[in-house]
């Protein structure tokens, strides 16, 4: 029988999250640690553990079906795909962040200053919007260092309790976006898939109704 080919964030909150869904839909899914794909026992369905700036194009290129990731994820690479589902959990802001000793005013602040980021898309369209020209430095992870160490004079990255920030002495000056998690459908999914993603769908709706 044919199995549905979900990526799910290797890592991470997103991780947890994501198979306590799942798991609260009924698929429980063997879960060895470093195996990157496992599959359900009860529904038919095969679970892909990736990166997550590697998912948009594993969409992309129909080597999975559908995926749970966060929206600045898709925001920042996969705006070209589609949401099917607004999942309410691992709530997030994108945010620029500076040191907690330098003054802030307004976004004119960042005229001409080094932002250390993973989400340079994003960045560069926000201060775009905004008429101010930036430095982009692209750190994968890690970034609230970048201050700390003179590689730059601002980050903007990921705040979801804030206490990163905290611990590097920066504080959060502009949130550029909000996000959570979402399930995003890949162009190629066959029909077959989509018969089985509307089972899915059917009880993560149920799942979300119960959770309110
Ligand atoms: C993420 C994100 C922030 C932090 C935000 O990093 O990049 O640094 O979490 O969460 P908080 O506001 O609750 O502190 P993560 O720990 O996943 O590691 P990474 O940046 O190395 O990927
Ligand atoms: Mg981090």
């Amino acid at each position: 029988m044919k199995k549905i080919r979900i990526a799910i964030q290797k890592s991470g909150r997103l991780n947890e999250d994501s198979l306590q869904i799942l798991k609260d839909c009924g698929i429980s899914i063997d879960n060895g640690k470093d195996q990157l794909k496992a599959s359900s026992r009860n529904f038919p369905l095969e679970a892909f553990y990736l990166r997550n700036g590697d998912i948009p194009q594993y969409l992309r290129d129909g080597v999975v079906d559908i995926a749970i990731i966060g929206e600045n994820v898709l925001i920042e690479k996969g705006q070209d795909l589609i949401v099917a589902e607004k999942l309410g959990f691992s709530k997030c802001k994108v945010s620029l962040a500076i040191p907690k000793s330098v003054k802030y005013n307004s976004i004119k602040d960042f005229e001409g200053k080094r932002i250390a980021t993973s989400y340079p898309n994003t960045v560069e369209n926000y201060l775009k919007e905004k008429g101010v020209k930036a430095e982009l430095h692209i750190i994968n992870g890690s970034v609230e260092i970048a201050p700390n160490i003179g590689l730059a004079d601002a980050i903007c990255d990921i705040v979801s309790s804030g206490s990163t920030l905290f611990k590097n002495n920066l504080k959060e000056v502009e949130v550029m976006l909000h996000s959570e998690a979402v399930l995003v459908v890949s162009p190629q999914i066959s029909e077959e898939g989509k018969i089985l993603l509307e089972k899915l769908r059917f009880r993560i709706q149920s799942v979300l109704r119960a959770r309110q």
